[in-house]
């Protein structure tokens, strides 16, 4: 099945991009595919071994497939710009020099990450002292990475180690959960109503929502001391937005106090209860009418030709809960905390949910 996108209930309002700056989205783009592209063949190659055992059980999308679905994804990125959900999008990677330091981390962290593959090691950060800091589940080296979430150097790799596991399309669908935020946000004041993202990692879904909401009171939560540090240095100081330490499970702030939650790619790495947890806690603080985003992995039947791509993926890398997530019915999941599933749309090789609180 070939994505496709629904959302063209307001064509009316859609304006024309002027070539130049769609000829310049081009080249931004294809140069950070071109990028992600090598560092991601230099990860294909290191899984290379257990991806060949597993090539005979396990069958890979049908060629074309995955080309097609990413043209489609970039065709509504720049739908959503003309559409003014968002501006022309930057990625703001950072410079040249800042970017050549980390790529240069990553391709020296990777014989690390490889040996812990073939080994299977995943609890290097399992000691005594992280226990009495962190829930036992968040103590492992997901993506089999180094420090788990855990490191400065870990924060440093981690979008490059993202965008080449999505092949450099890890901001794009990122920043498709921003067109239920701008359709809620349309209409009202930016500077009275509050977006908390949970998890957010090194920041990027937020510093997109910066760019397309300058004046929206925004924060984002993490559970990863130095992700938050990297965070604050990819969002830069602005005053509408502010980092907490906190976890998921038990949000620190009162009942229905929020107008919008985001999390992007977090539920996969929760274990089935902690996902509930923190479903309820989304819900608890959400006014009623307010909505979250949620966007993380394809589950097991959104498009059946990435199936077993997606059963492949927790072999590659270490992703103990990924396996649970995929067959998770989502809205049942949300229902129970109160949150109601209004729309459902694969993006590429995620999958975009919007959920209102009743
Ligand atoms: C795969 S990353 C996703 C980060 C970011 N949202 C993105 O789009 O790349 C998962 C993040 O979830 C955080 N995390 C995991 N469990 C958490 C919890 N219970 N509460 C808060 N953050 C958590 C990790 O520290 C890590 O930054």
């Amino acid at each position: 099945m070939t994505a496709t996108y629904t959302d063209r209930d307001s064509e009316q309002k859609r304006r024309r991009l002027p070539r130049v700056a769609v000829a310049e989205y081009g080249l931004r783009q294809l140069a950070r595919m071109a990028l992600y592209s090598q560092t991601s063949t230099s990860l294909r190659r290191a899984v290379g071994k257990e991806r060949k055992q597993n090539r005979a059980e396990l069958k890979p999308p049908p060629a074309g497939l995955v080309s097609r679905n990413l043209r489609a994804l970039f065709r509504e990125d720049l739908h959503n710009v003309a559409m003014g959900y968002y501006p022309m999008p930057r990625d703001n990677d950072g410079s040249l020099l800042a970017q050549v330091g980390r790529i240069r981390n990553f391709y020296a962290d990777l014989p690390a990450s490889n040996r812990r593959r073939q080994q299977e090691i995943h609890d290097e950060v399992l000691n005594d002292e992280n226990r009495e800091k962190r829930p036992r589940y968040y103590l492992q080296n997901f993506h089999y990475q180094t420090d788990g979430w855990m490191s400065d150097e870990s924060a440093r790799i981690y979008d490059i180690q993202v965008e080449s596991l999505f092949g450099g399309s890890a901001n794009l669908m990122r920043r498709q959960s921003l067109v239920p935020l701008a359709k809620f946000i349309t209409g009202k004041d930016q500077r009275k109503l509050r977006l908390l993202d949970v998890a957010c990692g090194t920041g990027r879904l937020i510093d997109a929502a910066c760019a397309a909401f300058p004046r929206l009171d925004m924060q984002g939560l993490d559970l990863s001391e130095e992700y938050l540090h990297e965070a604050r240095r990819q969002v830069g100081h602005r005053s509408n937005v502010r980092f907490l330490l906190a976890k998921g499970e038990a949000l620190p702030f009162a009942e229905s106090s929020l107008d919008c939650v985001t999390s992007t790619f977090l539920f996969h790495e929760l274990p089935p209860k902690i996902r509930r947890a923190v479903a309820r806690e989304i819900a608890r603080v959400l006014k009623p009418g307010g909505i979250y985003v949620h966007m993380d992995s394809l589950q097991l039947g959104d498009i059946s030709e990435f199936d077993d791509l997606l059963r492949g993926f927790p072999r590659f890398f270490h992703e103990p809960y990924h396996g649970s997530y995929i067959k998770e019915d989502l809205a049942d999941l949300f229902s129970h905390a109160g949150l109601e599933l209004r729309e459902s749309t694969p993006i590429f090789i995620s999958k975009r949910s919007v959920f209102e609180k009743i």
